[in-house]
């Protein structure tokens, strides 16, 4: 696809349209909550929550500059421009809104804007009820402020200090009740709180919904012992304790390509041909994870004494 818009939306945080680069239609569509892949020029793949609806001719994703980032939100700051060509995944939705007229409930941090600024626009598109909670570092850092100006159902909360974050979700939050549906997204210290304060008022499991932005920040590591059959290579290797299988596959001189190394991206995702995965990414749905076909080499295990890949 082909830049065709870039705006610095906020402090850090820059929103890119996206088309096709023949210009005709995009050949798929989304719901909203979905991401697409973005191959970036320096090897990368990353992750972008579309900000739009599917009725719109383009995609429209936003970038935050990570401080600590490994190459892929700093690569897409500093080289992309008007014209620039991108390979683009089609969309996914590990993050859907629930069908029906269940009132919506929003709560965004940061860039976790993204894929609940989709969902409420669906919301205003369909008529269905709305509220959202949009935390932000400060003014500077609040993206796509024009979209809820002056609509009492977008609640704009600015620069809070960290530790008044809960109480303002226990002030803002209603008690549940049935046909309310909450989605939350942003730092996962502030989808913790907003999780338990939401069970806290009483929003039970199925009513509460959140997004991944970031891997864990510690993944148990992988138990090792277990042989590692590589099926179109023939090689066989022992995993040691807390390695990876791409790494334990490396050591035999099969190359598993990776990107986030995190189990986000998909871009590591190997055929099972034999043995039981233990799944540690949050990039398969729960019902690929429970088919045992796939697994992501990059952070999964075994469970058993012996895992065959297709690889
Ligand atoms: S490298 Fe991204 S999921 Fe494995």
């Amino acid at each position: 696809m082909k830049v065709r818009g870039l705006r610095e939306e906020a402090a850090d945080i820059l929103a890119v349209e996206l088309c096709r680069a023949d210009g005709t239609a995009l050949p798929f569509t989304w719901g909203a909550g979905a991401h697409v892949d973005l191959q970036l020029g320096n090897g990368l793949v990353r992750q972008y929550s579309l900000t739009n609806l599917a009725e719109d001719a383009a995609l429209h994703v936003a970038i935050k500059r990570e401080a600590d980032s490994r190459g892929g939100s700093r690569w897409l700051h500093e080289q992309l421009r008007i014209g620039s060509r991108v390979q683009v995944g089609v969309p996914r939705n590990l993050f859907p809104l629930q069908d029906g007229d269940d009132e919506v409930w929003l709560v965004a941090a940061g860039i976790g804007i993204t894929p609940l600024l989709a969902m409420y626009r669906h919301c205003l598109r369909r008529g269905r009820p709305v509220c959202l909670l949009y935390f932000a570092r400060s003014e500077a850092h609040l993206a796509f402020a024009a979209t809820f100006a002056g609509d009492a159902r977008a609640s704009l909360i600015c620069g809070l200090p960290a530790d008044e974050v809960s109480g303002r979700l226990r002030a803002e939050l209603p008690t549940w009740r049935p046909g309310l549906q909450l989605y939350t997204c942003g730092p996962a210290v502030f989808m913790e709180q907003v999780m338990a304060q939401a069970a806290a008022a009483g929003w039970p499991d199925e009513a509460r919904h959140q997004e991944h932005f970031q891997a864990p920040a510690n993944p148990a590591e992988v138990q090792g012992g277990f042989e590692l059959v590589l099926a179109r290579s023939g090689q066989r290797v022992t995993v040691q304790a807390g390695e990876s299988l791409v790494a334990a596959a490396a050591r035999v001189g099969v190359g598993i390509p990776t990107s986030c190394g995190m189990g986000m991206c998909g871009c590591c995702v190997t055929r099972v041909l034999s043995g039981t995965p233990e799944h540690r990414d949050q990039y398969l749905s729960d019902a690929e994870q429970a088919s045992g076909e796939w697994l992501m080499p990059c952070v999964s295990g075994c469970q058993g004494a012996r895992l065959e890949l297709d690889c």
